[in-house]
């Protein structure tokens, strides 16, 4: 059982699908990980339960990083975290496995929220606010042979995702998939996504893809 503070996200469907693909992958004493856009911090937990010596979760609210390490306390599992913007807080640093589950809800507007719990979806109007720029950024942060997970919805464009990270030179493929009934939000938000053509008619499910990408 996680603790969770009110307005932290609720670890859900791309959680998990996300901590399974961590699952998969080989950490051990010496490995750095991160996770960006941390929440809870469950999948920092993952990680530092599957043996990673150094988790580094950051968040950019502090109910979040405040959930993260009590979590963390409680497990007696030494996890780092840094409130900030995505990886500024660990600009220059290197890391074996970056995860993330990062906001990514197509909205209405460009204009992110910067308060309430809105800011651990909405992603402006293509869904790819944050997306994009953890594509640009984390890359760099990589060792070498280093993994990058990423959760995102097949609304927000997977292929956009697989073209920023080739183009930065890495190997990229689909971890895992899996389509999932609409929650609250997309629910509310249905009529939309019809209107721009980002699914069907009636359609009340979304795909929910995880990308691997290796330096
Ligand atoms: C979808 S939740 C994921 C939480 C957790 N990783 C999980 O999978 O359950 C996204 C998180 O991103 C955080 N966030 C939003 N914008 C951010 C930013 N610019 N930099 C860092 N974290 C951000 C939110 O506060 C929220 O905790």
């Amino acid at each position: 059982m996680l603790v969770r503070l009110p307005g932290v996200y609720p670890p859900q469907e791309d959680t998990w699908l996300l901590a399974g693909a961590l699952a998969r992958e080989t950490l051990g004493p010496h490995s750095h990980v991160l996770d960006i856009c941390t929440g809870t911090g469950a999948l920092s937990l993952r990680a530092a339960a599957a043996g990673a010596g150094h988790v580094t979760a950051v968040d950019i609210s502090r109910r979040a990083l405040a959930t993260t390490w009590i979590n963390a306390r409680l497990r007696r599992h030494p996890v780092r975290v840094m409130r900030g913007n995505l990886t500024e807080p660990v600009r220059g640093q290197l890391f074996d496995v970056i995860v993330s589950n990062p906001p990514y809800v197509p909205t209405l507007d460009d204009v992110l929220p910067t308060r309430g719990v809105e800011r651990a979806w909405d992603a402006g109007v293509d869904g790819r606010m944050l997306l994009d720029r953890i594509c640009v950024q984390a890359p760099a942060m990589l060792m070498q042979s280093g993994v990058l997970l990423i959760a995102q919805s097949a609304l927000s464009g997977v292929e956009k995702t697989q073209t920023i990270l080739e183009e930065q030179g890495l190997s990229v493929e689909i971890a895992d998939r899996a389509e999932i009934p609409f929650g609250r939000v997309l629910s509310s938000r249905a009529t939309l996504f019809e209107t721009r053509g980002l699914i069907d008619t009636g359609q009340r499910t979304e795909e929910i893809v995880v990308i691997r990408a290796v330096r």
